[in-house]
């Protein structure tokens, strides 16, 4: 069968770009590591007292690494009664944070300003994320999913310090 030659250039680029897709999707992987976040575990939404989410709030498990276990809800992040509301967390600098969120009502989103953690936290679902805090300040958690009247002041904030 014969190919134009200008299609057949085609051809190559099309080849050419494709196998860099491949490649960068190879490296984001393996080299740095992203990852989707992907949903944890199922929970009934209801019944957030019969698990983790029963006592939101934030634990230090090492040196510099904390756990911090939030629920979202219309219209407000819930990370226990010391951190208030709108919920203030604080990590020293250079801490790594697991956040474990979820919704007890409506879909909410979860965002946190400058760093590259963006949930969708839907009811039922446990959705589970890292974040590294190397530079000092303070940087918003934005519920960045529309869950009704309250959604523009849906927010939490993280002092870094
Ligand atoms: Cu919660 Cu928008």
């Amino acid at each position: 069968m014969e190919i134009n030659k200008l299609e057949r250039y085609w051809l190559i680029a099309v080849g050419i770009t494709l196998g860099a897709f491949v490649a960068a999707t190879i490296v984001a992987v393996t080299v740095f590591g992203i990852r989707l976040p992907a949903p944890v575990e199922r929970i009934d939404p209801q019944r957030l007292d019969q698990t983790i989410f029963a006592k939101p709030g934030v634990r230090k498990i090492a040196d510099n690494r904390y756990e911090a276990v939030i629920v979202a809800k219309s219209w407000a992040f819930d990370a226990g009664p010391e951190a208030g509301n709108p919920a203030v967390l604080r990590f020293p600098r250079g801490s790594q944070v697991t956040f474990y969120v979820t919704s007890k009502d409506v879909m909410h989103g979860f965002q946190i300003e400058k760093h590259t953690l963006n949930l969708e936290l839907v009811p039922g679902q446990v959705a589970r994320a890292s974040a590294t805090f190397n530079r000092p300040g303070t940087y918003h958690i934005i519920c960045n999913h529309y869950c009704g009247a309250g959604h523009q002041v849906m927010y939490g904030v993280i002092i870094v310090e």
